[in-house]
């Protein structure tokens, strides 16, 4: 059963963080681009965060307390552990709760007179804040389960 769970923890912080990094390179190459086709970008957006952060951090987390069992019925916790479970639970928090919401707010708007919303900047700075928060606690959660270990 552990490798069970070892292989959705792979697969969700594959999911988020790889969404998140595909969300990153969408949004910047999207700034080239004219109001309809930038917002369009953002629909696509909207699309990678619902349907791979979303439920990668969530499967992060639940397959993460699975594997912690074993520590926690012994009460010792190494470090390394600690850390990871700690970012990685601040970190899908951060996503599920505000990035991929945020995403979806994105994802609805539509040109007002072939010009971008005027709610685009605000929602679009809220998303770079989470976002970066978020994935930079997962890197922190991925450092701490490998270069941790020692
Ligand atoms: C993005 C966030 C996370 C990343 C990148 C990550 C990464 C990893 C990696 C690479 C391993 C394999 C380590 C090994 O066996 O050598 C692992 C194992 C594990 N992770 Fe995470 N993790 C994250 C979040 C979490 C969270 C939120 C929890 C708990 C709530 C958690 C609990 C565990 C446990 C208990 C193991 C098994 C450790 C062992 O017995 O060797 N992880 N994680």
């Amino acid at each position: 059963m552990r490798g069970f769970w070892l292989l959705v923890h792979v697969l969700g912080f594959t999911l988020w963080l790889g969404g998140g990094i595909a969300t990153m390179v969408a949004g910047v190459s999207a700034k080239r681009l004219g109001a309809g086709e930038r917002l369009s970008a953002y629909r696509l957006i909207g699309a990678i965060q619902r349907l791979l952060v979303g439920p990668g951090a969530i499967a992060v987390v639940l397959s993460g307390i699975f594997l912690a069992q074993p520590y926690m019925k012994q009460g010792v916790v190494p470090a390394w552990l600690g850390v990871m479970m700690i970012s990685g639970i601040l970190g899908a928090l951060g996503a599920v709760g505000v990035s991929v919401p945020t995403a979806a707010k994105l994802s609805r708007l539509q040109p007002e007179g072939g010009q971008l919303p005027a709610a685009f900047q605000t929602l679009r700075k809220r998303q770079i804040l989470a976002a970066t928060i978020a994935g930079g606690f997962g890197l922190i959660a991925m450092f701490a389960a490998t270069l941790g270990r020692g």
